[in-house]
């Protein structure tokens, strides 16, 4: 089959889908659309395949990945049988962007996948195209996102193209993403749900399921008694520009936002604004990029189109970038995490 035009877009056909598995069987690496973002897949019981999805990321090699199933029958192939609730979780949240930490059957998998841990993150995505491909593949899809290490997770396949051409077989072209954000990835220790990493199932959710959930922020992770996800010590999400992320009223923040972004701009510097709809007419004459992202109202819109901004940012070549915080509970508490990592410690609070 002829991919197109050199970007490697596989079409989302059943053509595709059939060429996209045989890729896979064959211990290359294909990215494809979850709802949450897109995936970069390969067989996680294969070595040679795992190698090259990390060397196609950049991404360290201690840094575990997610094995993606299509059917809970995989499930037993990979991991030992879940605790209770665990398994509560699964039922409740799968298909969907809830990622579970289980003890991992020993052997099963290439331990490239796990980095070495005893445990597996598993996840079954909720997105017709990735369980279709898992089923053509025929082996669990260890699945990071999709993207350059470092760089904003991709929500598009051009995204994906646009870091990963020609280091990867292909990627199948399911269009936009729904969620945006990548999945919660949680843990269960003694019956307590540890959320390691916020995402598309809330901590508010997950405690409608289970009453004992707690949220490992990033700056205590390394002093939490749970283990914690890996990921959590590495930059991520940065957009190349300089992003500050600033909290507080919404008067001073804008009067902040507005005083600080005029003087850079008279240093002859590229701004960037991050907003939302509520607050877009603050700043119709701002000097610089301005991404409205969603609205305050609808955190789900925020989520969608956040990674989308943050390259806008730098295919402006933005340099100092300020964004305003999000309220922070739901999906918005998914959303100041990857801000918080995306500013790398400058935060500021106002007033
Ligand atoms: O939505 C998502 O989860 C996307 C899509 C493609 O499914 N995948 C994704 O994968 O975000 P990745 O590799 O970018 O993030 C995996 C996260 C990392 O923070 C990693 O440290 C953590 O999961 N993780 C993986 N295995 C783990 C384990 N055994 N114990 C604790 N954390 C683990
Ligand atoms: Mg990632």
């Amino acid at each position: 089959m002829q991919l197109d035009n050199g970007a490697g877009l596989i079409p989302p056909t059943e053509e595709g889908l059939r060429e996209a598995g045989r890729l896979l069987r064959e211990g290359e690496v294909v990215a494809f659309p979850t709802e949450t973002v897109y995936g970069l897949g390969a067989d996680a019981r294969s070595s040679s395949a795992v190698e090259k999805v990390y060397a196609a990321k950049g991404r360290p090699s201690d840094n575990p990945l997610i094995v993606h199933i299509a059917e809970l029958d995989q499930l037993a192939a990979i991991a030992e049988p879940p605790d209770d609730v665990s398994a509560r979780l699964m039922a409740h949240f799968w298909p969907g962007p809830l990622t579970v930490v289980l003890p991992a059957k020993s052997g099963a998998l290439s331990p490239l996948v796990t980095a070495g841990l005893a445990t597996v993150a598993v996840r079954m995505p909720d997105h017709p195209l990735a369980r279709r491909l898992i089923a053509a593949a025929g082996c669990p899809l260890a699945a990071p996102s999709a993207n350059r290490s470092g760089r904003p997770s991709p929500t598009r396949a051009e995204h994906v193209a646009h870091d990963l051409a020609g280091r990867i077989a292909g990627v199948v072209n399911g269009g936009p993403t729904g969620v945006g954000l990548e999945s919660t990835v949680v843990e269960v220790n003694d019956g307590c749900v540890y959320v390691l990493r916020p995402g598309g199932i809330s901590a508010e959710q997950l405690r409608e399921v289970h009453p004992r959930v707690e949220t490992v922020a990033p700056e205590t992770a390394e002093h939490a008694a749970a283990p914690r996800s890996p990921g959590m010590k590495y930059a991520h999400y940065a957009p190349q520009g300089e992003l500050t992320l600033v909290a507080g009223p919404p008067k001073q923040t804008a009067a902040y936002i507005w005083k600080a972004a005029a003087e850079a701009a008279a240093q002859g510097k590229r701004v960037g604004l991050l907003t939302y709809a509520e607050h877009a007419d603050v700043y119709a004459s701002f000097p610089g990029l301005v991404q409205v992202c969603g609205s305050l109202a609808d955190p789900a819109s925020t989520a969608r189109g956040l990674y989308e901004s943050l390259r806008a940012f730098d295919e402006q070549a933005a340099e100092q970038i300020y964004a305003e915080a999000y309220p922070e509970h739901g999906l918005g508490a998914a959303i100041m995490n990857r801000l918080r990592k995306a500013a790398a410690g400058r935060v500021l609070t106002i007033g």
